[in-house]
């Protein structure tokens, strides 16, 4: 357990992140990356879909919780159920695409079969060559231990014991009202989720979304260049708000100070009262204020809402997004756009092609960011880098507002607001990093 993890790199990692530091080495190394799998991916809800995706009884869409493969279905009473996907027998991957509507799954090995409950109804030969012997009832798809939705938001767990969906996104409920649940109708994806690979570590693309805006002012400067991001200069005064929250959650907004010209992050006028049904009054101002949306729920989970168009005639768009991570320097991306029920097709189309210009697998954006994504991760492969005794001060800098930014009390939502680009979310997310995967190394390596 742990591999070549011991408990003098955790007191090192420990040492390092109270500092505002965090060791190079840490990215690239395999033995990080078990213990990853062992103390965080095994026990954390992670994202599998939205309702939205499975409507009618049989719909079913296939995922991944890392590398377990899941089987998400709605079966035909109506319930949202979701399995390995692996059949009981042989255990070869049941179901091979990505989506459909079935009421039974055929494995293709054998040829057994499952009803969308999990039950198995079929086995080829049956009693001719199991007589008796098969108890049926006792061969089921297997469950994943926990799934549990919010808004419509789709999780499962691993564990048995994990608390509920609702007590680990603790405060962050709040904030996924103002996204997801801000209308009586809630939100739909529209499409099957994007999914591409990148040469990235999960932890640089979750903390990218979670606590650094700060990247924005270089990576993403020629989008403002060319005209298809807002220039900041020329808008009314904003403040941007770092929300640092429990287990490693965090919120980034873009607040203007006075209701602005286009209120509710542009979102189209029929939808406003609506917003007014589902929300509280301090919610409904800080969304009637809001232009930028990003943040994530740990620990693979981000999402991106933001104006995007072409000379001034911006769309806001809703982005949610997995990091599925594939080793410790790749990850694949699932990227679901999401919008309103109520908003009209127009609407539903020009933000739709928001998203798909700024963000998703063609995304200026996107590209913008991965591009660097992967330098960090190529960037930190060599001796130099991966040194455990830091002999060549292989720290990366977390330095930026340490000991120096107060929370601000003014913030009216939950969590610990800061104003302005520090990195005082990014520290908190890697002690919570450090607390889940440190467990274990303390037990077992003494
Ligand atoms: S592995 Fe599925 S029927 Fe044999
Ligand atoms: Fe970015």
């Amino acid at each position: 357990m742990g591999g070549g993890i011991h408990r003098t790199h955790i007191a090192q990692l420990r040492d390092k992140i109270a500092s505002g530091l965090f060791p190079q080495w840490v990215i690239t190394d395999p033995s990080i990356f078990e213990l990853e799998m062992e103390t965080i991916f095994s026990k954390t809800w992670q994202f599998l879909g939205h309702e939205s995706e499975i409507n009618n009884p049989g719909d079913y869409v296939t995922r991944w919780m890392v590398n377990d493969p899941v089987l998400l279905v709605r079966s035909q009473d109506g319930e949202v159920r979701a399995y390995l996907n692996s059949c009981t027998h042989r255990g070869a991957q049941l179901c091979t695409a990505d989506r459909g509507n079935r009421s039974t799954f055929t494995c293709p090995y054998h040829g057994w079969t499952f009803q969308s409950d999990g039950a198995l109804i079929g086995v080829t030969l049956g009693n001719k060559v199991y007589g008796e012997e098969l108890r049926r009832e006792e061969w089921g798809l297997r469950p994943i231990p926990r799934v549990e939705s919010y808004h419509g938001m789709i999780f499962g767990n691993l564990s048995r014991d994990a608390e509920s969906l609702t007590e680990y996104l603790g405060d962050m409920t709040w904030y996924l009202d103002l996204l997801v649940g801000r209308t009586p109708g809630g939100v739909e994806v529209i499409g099957a989720p994007h999914r591409w690979v990148v040469d990235a570590n999960w932890k640089v693309t979750y903390e990218n979304f979670a606590g650094d805006p700060y990247h924005v002012v270089t990576t993403h400067s020629s989008t403002v260049e060319v005209g298809i991001s807002p220039r900041a200069a020329e808008l009314p005064p904003r403040i941007g708000y770092h929300v640092a929250l429990e287990r490693g959650h965090a919120m980034n907004l873009s607040v203007f100070r006075d209701t602005p010209e286009h209120p509710y992050q542009g979102m189209p006028s029929e939808l406003w009262s609506l917003f007014g049904e589902k929300l509280n009054d301090i919610q409904l101002d800080l969304l009637r204020r809001s232009s930028i949306f990003t943040g994530g729920i740990y620990p693979t989970l981000s999402f991106d809402s933001a104006p995007h168009g072409y000379e001034g005639d911006f769309r806001n768009f809703l982005n949610f997004r997995v990091w599925r991570p594939l080793g410790p320097d790749k990850v694949e991306i699932w990227s679901w756009f999401m919008v309103e029920k109520e908003a009209s097709d127009t609407y539903k189309e020009e933000s739709y092609q928001a998203y798909i210009s700024s963000f998703g697998p063609s995304g200026t954006l996107e590209q913008d960011d991965t591009e660097n994504w992967a330098r960090v991760v190529q960037a930190s492969r060599g001796w130099m880098a991966r040194d455990k005794d830091l002999s060549y001060n292989n720290v990366y800098n977390y330095l930026m507002g340490f000991g120096r930014i107060e929370p601000d009390p003014l913030f009216p939502g939950p969590g610990t607001a800061y104003v302005g680009f520090n990195d005082n979310t990014s520290r908190l997310i890697q002690q919570v990093w450090l607390d889940y995967i440190s467990s274990v190394v303390e037990e077992v390596n003494q």
